[in-house]
């Protein structure tokens, strides 16, 4: 269960950039959050004019992105993607399999 909830919110009167600038934020929250010890999860699928109303987000502000922030419950293992399966997965004692691509199968060069 998050502890904390970071709520990004873009002016995009002064970016033209703006969601480029909320991932790279959102990126460094959670790397500083790790160094931390705290655990993190970015959040795009969220309730963005339910959030304006609770938080009265004023209209010239949108809401981009949510960073989850927690102490870390879990020690997931990042496993390779077998059979181009990615879907996380629960073994019998409760450890969570991330899997993984590997970074020769997604890096494309020029010849
Ligand atoms: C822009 C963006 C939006 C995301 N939105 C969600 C979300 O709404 N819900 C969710 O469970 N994970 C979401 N994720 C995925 C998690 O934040 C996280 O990146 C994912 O679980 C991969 O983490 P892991 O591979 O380190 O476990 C989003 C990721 C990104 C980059």
């Amino acid at each position: 269960m998050p502890r904390a909830y970071i709520i990004i919110l873009l002016d995009e009167e002064i970016s033209r950039t703006p969601n480029h600038d909320a991932g790279i934020a959102a990126m460094s929250i959670s790397m500083v959050a790790y160094d931390e010890g705290l655990g993190s999860c970015i959040l795009g699928a969220v309730e963005r004019e339910k959030l304006r109303e609770i938080l009265k987000v004023p209209e010239f502000l949108a809401v981009a992105l949510v960073v989850a922030l927690g102490y870390p419950a879990e020690n997931p293992v990042v496993e390779p993607v077998k059979d181009g399966d990615i879907k996380y997965w629960l073994d019998e004692n409760g450890v969570l399999h991330v899997p993984k691509r590997n970074l020769k199968d997604i890096v494309r060069w020029n010849e």
